[in-house]
């Protein structure tokens, strides 16, 4: 704790010193910035759990949704050794308030010679992980600009449905809950095969959409902990595109029709 509260002092470059004493006195640092604007359940934030999981040393998380935001994020990036971004697909770039802090981070960064690897976790709603390509060469721009270290991303398609996938699984887990606990109290067998083998069913369709996420987070999380450089990857749901197109249009349909009625926009005033 003392030596922390040393290289954190302002005029310690704490990252360099970090470098040098990297596994002998103190961990890497590092920030996940999750860049989605949703308050809670967003793609990002799942994107980053698994990259976060997998992360050794000091992690912290941290929001950007507006412009109140910008301060405390920057002076937690100050002292840290990598940022992991993770950020939506907003017509086939950076959302504008990402932007706005892309801006203010370049001008803090070269302010205070920060020297920092940048890693990225992009997701879009269309199926092709390739949409996120531009996202990233903005990205690499960026930290050209601000004199850090890109290390490359990965940019994910069908993100809406891993989100989608990942609330089922907590439904799936509570049915099974559910199940075991109404075989054990009326039959007194607490471990109901069928429930069992449906659940493990459930759980393996789950994990095989979300294969090409899982490997390339390893792989990426694998790359920040050795404090190396990653390149720049594509995936996606694991769904064959026509069946992807159809789940979509019947997913979108059912939220239209909960979120005010299938024609309520076509017949709006406009
Ligand atoms: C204003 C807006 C623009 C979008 N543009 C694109 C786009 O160009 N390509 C795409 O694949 N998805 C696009 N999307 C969908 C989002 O990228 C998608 O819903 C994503 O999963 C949201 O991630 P989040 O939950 O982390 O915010 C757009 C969504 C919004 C709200």
């Amino acid at each position: 704790m003392k030596n922390q509260r040393f290289f954190n002092r302002k005029f310690v470059p704490a990252a360099q010193i970090r470098r040098l004493w990297k596994g002998m006195v103190i961990s890497m640092k590092t920030v996940f910035i999750n860049g989605s604007p949703k308050k809670k359940l967003s793609v990002s934030s799942y994107l980053l759990g698994i990259v976060r999981m997998l992360v050794s040393g000091e992690v912290v998380s941290e929001q950007v949704r507006n412009q109140n935001d910008h301060k405390r994020v920057l002076e937690n990036i100050k002292d840290a050794d990598a940022v992991v971004i993770g950020l939506p697909l907003y017509v086939d770039g950076v959302p504008s308030h990402m932007l706005a802090f892309l801006k203010e981070m370049e001008r803090f960064c070269l302010e205070h010679d920060i020297r920092l690897k940048v890693y990225a976790l992009s997701n879009g709603g269309f199926i092709e992980g390739r949409q996120n390509k531009p996202l990233m060469q903005v990205l690499e721009n960026f930290c050209k600009r601000s004199n850090l270290e890109w290390c490359g991303g990965i940019g994910i398609g069908g993100g809406v449905m891993l989100n989608v996938l990942r609330i089922m699984f907590f439904v799936y887990l509570g049915i099974f809950v559910l199940n075991v606990v109404f075989a054990g109290i009326q039959t007194g067998n607490w471990l109901p095969m069928d429930a069992v083998q449906h659940f493990a069913k459930q759980l393996g369709i789950i994990l095989f959409f979300n294969l090409g996420v899982f490997f390339h987070s390893l792989r990426m999380s694998i790359a920040i902990n050795k404090g190396v450089g990653f390149g720049v990857k594509f995936t996606r749901v694991l769904l064959p595109s026509f069946l992807f197109i159809l789940a979509a249009d019947f997913f979108f349909v059912i939220i239209s029709i909960f979120q005010g009625g299938i024609f309520k926009g076509w017949l709006a005033k406009k």
